[in-house]
């Protein structure tokens, strides 16, 4: 109602579309769906690549869930919703966009019905707070946490969860080594672990081949000014970076140099790395950054590499600082859906069916790295829930061998705060579009329409 005192005019300017109750609900429900179809084959070790070309005609190889749903450029309000919130868990945690996605539409899909039948969206809602507030104590309860003192373990952890990350990308034939490399970069920097003090610089030509050793940015700024302006300019992010290694400050003229306006390094070298030359600064003494250097041929290519690079150096600062983890490939989820499942069985009425439709959901994670991978999904599922009623708790789907297998003793390792961001994401917002029963749109084609109005609507704002 407020909506309508704020702004009476749209909904008397012709063209309006207003609709509400159930079947908006549904449509929005169904909406979902079609995004979830989007992204779903790329999911896991055996998921697919997406290729996105935009109106510039500028094409784009992707696995990464938020990348795909960015540049789909979706304009339904309440699909829109769901992007944001795969975007917030990029900006949070770096990866698991493209379970979130889908979880959340599986949500939504497993509660259709329920809504068909009129149940109240309160009550749903509700149901699944409850649902999930359990499920990540259950998390938290059974995740396993490295020995932080015992620094060789603490690498293996690093590298098999940065390795899980890398599995499902394009560069995943060389996950070891990459993986080696994330874990080389976000441990040479300080403790806070700024993400911004790792640069990664794409060069054309070459095979896909990383300049193994770190060019540590430290450098007296003078020499900067001086020298930079005639190899290429600097970006503000080596500008940014060098201040912060090497100490100085920027100066316009050289004329009033001074000692404190400096800063030093212990190395400084230019070198020539495919096409392009390089300064670099080593030694610096203020900060520690590093920067990796990627070769390869299709830009396509090396961008990609960039962004499944971002996602494990994500991976890795967060198992850094919280060193629980949790099996992948389905495990955790299965685990999670029997636990609910068993749970719902002790308490009466609705909310034992909305929680026993959340546990029916989780399933998506391993029914879809299946269905992905060509298997059985009916027949590997089947077994999954056998085992994890036996008690086995980290039985998730065999990639490699059409089956299921202990993920823990398998290495496929995950920080337990990626999934259990990811669950609390997904089922926020599936939350968020079950308590939205109107959409109001302004006509199409008038100038832009007040803010809030629209499609503006049931926006998802990340934390
Ligand atoms: N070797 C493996 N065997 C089985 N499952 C695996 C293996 N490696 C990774 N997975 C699973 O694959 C899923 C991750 O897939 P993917 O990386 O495509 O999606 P995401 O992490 O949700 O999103 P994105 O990486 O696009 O942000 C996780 O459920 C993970 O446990
Ligand atoms: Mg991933």
């Amino acid at each position: 109602p407020s909506l309508l005192q704020h702004t009476p005019v749209i909904l008397l300017k012709e063209g309006t579309d207003t609709s509400q109750g159930i079947p908006q609900l549904i449509s929005n429900i169904n909406a979902c769906q079609v995004i979830s179809e989007a992204v779903r084959t790329t999911l896991g070790p055996r998921g697919m690549d997406k290729l996105m070309v935009d109106s510039r005609g500028k094409a784009t190889i992707s696995n990464d869930g938020a990348t795909i749903l960015k540049l789909l450029d979706v304009v339904h309000p309440a699909a829109k919703t769901l992007v944001d919130i795969a975007r917030s868990q990029d900006a949070e945690v770096g990866d698991g966009t493209t379970s979130v996605t889908l979880l959340a539409a599986e949500f939504l899909k497993q509660l259709k019905s329920y809504v068909e039948d009129g149940l109240h969206p309160q009550t749903i809602i509700r149901a699944f707070r409850t649902a999930t507030n359990l499920a990540v104590s259950k998390t938290k309860e059974i995740a396993v946490s490295v020995k932080k003192d015992d620094k060789q373990e603490q690498r293996k952890l690093l590298e098999k969860c940065a390795a899980t990350a890398l599995n499902s990308k394009l560069i995943a034939g060389q996950k070891d080594f990459f993986a080696k490399m994330v874990v080389d970069a976000v441990m040479s920097l300080d403790e806070l672990l700024p993400l911004k003090m790792i640069g990664i610089k794409k060069v054309q030509g070459g095979a896909l081949e990383v300049g193994e050793d770190f060019l540590d940015f430290s450098f007296a700024l003078w020499l900067c000014f001086v020298i930079f302006p005639v190899l290429h300019p600097l970006s503000t992010f080596s500008v940014r970076c060098l201040l912060q290694a090497c100490g100085g400050s920027i100066q316009t003229s050289v004329g009033a140099m001074t000692e404190d306006t400096l800063g030093q390094c212990e190395l400084f070298e230019e070198v020539q790395i495919g096409g392009e030359r390089y300064n670099l600064f080593k030694g610096c003494p203020k900060a520690k950054t590093c920067t990796i250097i990627l070769r390869g041929g299709a830009e396509q290519f090396t961008e990609e590499t960039e962004r499944s690079l971002h996602d494990a150096i994500m991976i890795v600062r967060r198992a850094i600082k919280n060193d629980s983890i949790v099996a992948g490939g389905g495990a955790i989820e299965m685990e999670l859906s029997k636990y609910l499942r068993d749970y719902s069985r002790t308490i009466p009425g609705k909310q034992q069916l909305l929680i026993g439709a959340y546990a029916k959901a989780l399933e998506i994670i391993p029914r879809q790295l299946c269905d992905n991978a060509g298997f059985d999904a009916t027949n590997i599922l089947n077994k999954l829930r056998a085992k994890h009623a036996q008690g086995g708790t980290w039985y998730g789907v065999d990639i490699n061998n059409e089956d299921i297998t202990d993920n823990f003793v398998a290495c496929v390792w995950e920080p337990s705060i990626v999934r259990i961001n990811a669950l609390t994401a997904a089922s926020e917002a599936a939350c968020l579009i079950l308590s939205v029963d109107e959409t109001i749109k302004n006509p199409r084609g008038s100038v832009d329409g007040p803010p809030g109005g629209g499609r503006g609507r049931g926006r998802a704002h990340a934390h």
